[in-house]
């Protein structure tokens, strides 16, 4: 097989420092139907996360008289890959939805809500690696766009080993070839990381590199957080502007 380099000259295929993100945008409040909602892009990801509630608990038999009950749907189009991808659920899907719907529940406050539901759904649009990490983000804002009151916001974002090094936020290539890739989501709370709440390895490394790769992650989450935060800014100043 042909040895593929990912990093050459010190840079990675897209240009990027092994420390760097993807270019970012998020706009929250995109979609009229939904309580809350969110297109964001990472790379060539391309999301769009809608949701609703609280509401009420269709099929009644699920609904928790303590708190309310988060559903979380990732689904990807069948355009969003290069060999078109089967629509509807499939293993990885269901897999995605239930560890992305675990690393945001601890940040929403459920109890205030007995007998209800909040539902998220994420379409991918367009995937290039990291579509989980694009999705939960795209989520969290628009949770907080829904008005569903939260304990901070959670962020994520993945790091890759390749040719032997750890890069941030790895596009399609790295993930392919790379040696190892490793998702994370954090909690993060008055403007400090509170708890990892999301994290995923396959492939291979050592015990002192996936300390480094938290530290790497941690660093790129915190500028994702505040990229967040500044989508739903921005949305609270366009409303303002057309009450007044
Ligand atoms: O997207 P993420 O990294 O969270 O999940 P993955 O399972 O590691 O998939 C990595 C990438 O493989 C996706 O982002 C897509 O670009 C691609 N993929 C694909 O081409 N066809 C699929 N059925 C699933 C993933």
């Amino acid at each position: 097989m042909e040895e593929i380099r990912l990093i050459v000259d010190g840079k990675r295929l897209d240009g990027r420092g092994f420390e760097e993100l993807r270019p970012i945008k998020i706009e929250a409040g995109v979609l009229k139907r939904a309580d809350g909602s969110c297109y964001l892009e990472m790379g060539k990801n391309k999301v769009v996360a809608a949701v609703y509630g609280p509401r009420e608990v269709h099929p009644k038999h699920l609904e928790d008289p303590s708190m309310a009950i988060v559903r979380y749907r990732y689904s990807m189009a069948p355009f969003s890959v290069e060999d078109r991808k089967r629509p509807g659920p499939d293993r990885r899907s269901i897999e995605i939805s239930k560890v992305s719907r675990e690393a945001l529940e601890p940040v929403i406050m459920k109890e205030l809500f007995p007998r209800s539901a909040i539902d998220i759904f994420v379409e991918v649009l367009q995937a290039d690696a990291g579509s989980r990490t694009a999705c939960l983000n795209a989520a969290s804002v628009a949770l907080v766009d829904a008005g569903i009151p939260m304990r901070g916001m959670v962020t994520s974002v993945a790091v890759a080993k390749v040719d032997g090094v750890l890069v941030l936020d790895p596009m399609k290539e790295e993930d392919y070839y790379g040696e190892a890739d490793i998702p994370f989501a954090f909690l993060i709370r008055n403007g400090k990381i509170e708890s990892i709440t999301l994290l995923q390895m396959d492939g291979r490394v050592t015990a002192e590199e996936l300390r480094r790769a938290l530290e790497l992650a941690k660093k790129g989450a915190m500028q994702i957080y505040q990229l967040q935060r500044d989508a739903i800014m921005r949305k609270y100043i366009r409303e303002e502007e057309v009450v007044e």
